[in-house]
């Protein structure tokens, strides 16, 4: 078995607790749509988007309705039910401008390809934080950001494993969403 193989397996959840994460995520929307996090985070029409950790979409599907049809989101996860559920929704709502990517890490997109990646409660399950900190760095285009939160992880934290490799840097703070910018 692959390491990979290996790491999927232990990551993915069982189809009972993907379940209940997507209903709980399906509250969570109805009671704070993810449009206002994407707004903050200030993506604009157009833009093309990295949502790492996607689950089961929301923050995709909120962003695929923001930058439009001129832009695109890439939705990765390295759980196979997620990216299942992700382009179910996608091709229900009859979305064009929403990819899928089944990764522990690296994504394939292109250097400098994306103006923004977005990282929403998925960063303290990640083994190798170094290395996905790498690749987002690599797929951003310059003067580009990192939209980050992680309820699992204090601000201290936050701040200083995403900046401590000198990456990123925090430029803007809204709530509990951190604004890096691509050094
Ligand atoms: C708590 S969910 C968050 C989903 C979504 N970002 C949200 O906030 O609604 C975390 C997701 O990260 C994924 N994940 C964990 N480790 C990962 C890794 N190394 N690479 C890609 N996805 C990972 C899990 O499979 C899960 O779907």
């Amino acid at each position: 078995m692959s390491n990979f193989e290996k790491k999927k397996k232990k990551k993915h959840q069982s189809n009972i607790d993907f379940k209940f994460m997507s209903f709980f995520f399906k509250v969570r929307d109805m009671l704070k749509s993810p449009v206002i996090k994407i707004e903050k985070a200030n993506m604009k029409p157009g833009d093309k988007v990295l949502d790492y950790g996607c689950g089961p979409g929301s923050f995709t599907l909120a962003a695929a309705e923001v930058v439009g049809p001129s832009g695109k989101v890439y939705a990765a996860d390295i759980n196979s039910l997620a990216v299942k559920k992700v382009r179910k929704a996608s091709s229900k709502k009859g979305f064009k401008n929403i990819e899928t990517i089944q990764t522990d890490c690296k994504t394939g997109l292109g250097n400098n390809s994306v103006n923004m990646v977005m990282c929403f409660d998925t960063f303290h399950d990640v083994d190798d934080k170094e290395s996905l900190l790498r690749e987002f760095h690599r797929v951003l285009k310059p003067n580009s950001s990192l939209a980050f939160d992680d309820h699992h992880l204090n601000e201290d934290e936050i701040i200083s494993k995403v900046t401590e490799n000198g990456l990123f840097a925090l430029t803007e703070k809204k709530e509990k969403l951190y604004l890096f910018a691509k050094r």
